[in-house]
């Protein structure tokens, strides 16, 4: 964030972004729901050039016995890069940013989830980040409530992400990798369209209070439209047709 790279247009003239996009327009998304056969539920999304598979298992025991709870399930979110998702080897050990990546969705589930109907057992979010190029968090956590939905798990809405930001002094729609760079702020939305709930709301870099509300605005429109995809990718599989 900030500038790294002084030289690249990130908007031009038209006001067309670095890889051919409108500014409230969003990368290709698309979503397969299921896939794995031995997941109790799956998920496949490809969102421009991330590409990401997640699997669900649970509600099941939890080992050790005393990280269950006996009022309620607990959710457990492991996110994870692919050493070859990224342009130079990632190490394979868990670094701090899926440390903090995995808590983050984690958190942004929790909501959607009712953990409460599973007392004493574990569901688990396995999530394998292929390719990444920016915005993985918000891939993954759509990814994975999609993944909850085909297992069965009972939600009270799904979470929808896509990150706004601003780049060239500009609010953007679905930051990728190089405005991630070189822009000037990233803020990762996930939002509870039925219910009308943030559940993950983050911001690097600087914003006015007046960028800050038309982020927050531009992102949760974005998320109704992943949303859209979301419920599609879940017709698609169990109706065999896209709802159209
Ligand atoms: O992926 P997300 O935007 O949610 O998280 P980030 O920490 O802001 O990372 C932005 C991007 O940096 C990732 O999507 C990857 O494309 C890239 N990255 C990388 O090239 N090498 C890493 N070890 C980690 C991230």
């Amino acid at each position: 964030m900030g500038g790294r790279d002084a030289t690249m247009v990130l908007l031009d003239e038209n006001g067309i972004r670095c890889d051919g996009r409108k500014v409230d327009e969003p990368r290709r998304i698309m979503i397969k729901a299921g896939g794995l056969k031995n997941a109790d539920g799956s998920a496949y999304i490809e969102f421009g050039d991330n590409k990401i598979l997640v699997g669900v298992f649970g509600p099941r025991d939890v080992h050790p016995k005393h990280m269950s709870n006996t009022d309620t399930g607990i959710l457990r979110v492991r996110y994870h890069m692919e050493p070859f998702s990224v342009g130079e080897r990632k190490n394979p050990a868990p670094s701090r940013r899926e440390i903090e990546i995995s808590k983050v969705i984690k958190e942004a589930l929790e909501p959607a989830v009712m953990l409460d109907k599973f007392p004493r057992t574990a569901v688990d979010v396995f999530i394998e980040v292929l390719q990444a190029d920016g915005g993985t968090r918000c891939a993954a956590l759509t990814a994975a409530s999609v993944a909850l939905a085909d297992a069965g798990i009972p939600m009270r809405d799904m979470v929808a992400a896509i990150a706004a930001g601003k780049v060239a002094d500009t609010v953007i729609l679905d930051v990728n990798n190089e405005e991630d760079q070189a822009g000037q702020a990233d803020m990762p939305i996930g939002y509870m369209p039925n219910l009308e709930k943030i559940t993950l709301l983050q911001l690097d870099g600087v914003l006015t209070p007046d960028e800050y509300k038309k982020c927050v605005q531009v992102g949760v429109d974005g998320c109704k439209i992943v949303y859209d995809l979301q419920k599609k990718a879940l017709q698609e599989k169990y109706f065999g047709d896209g709802g159209d």
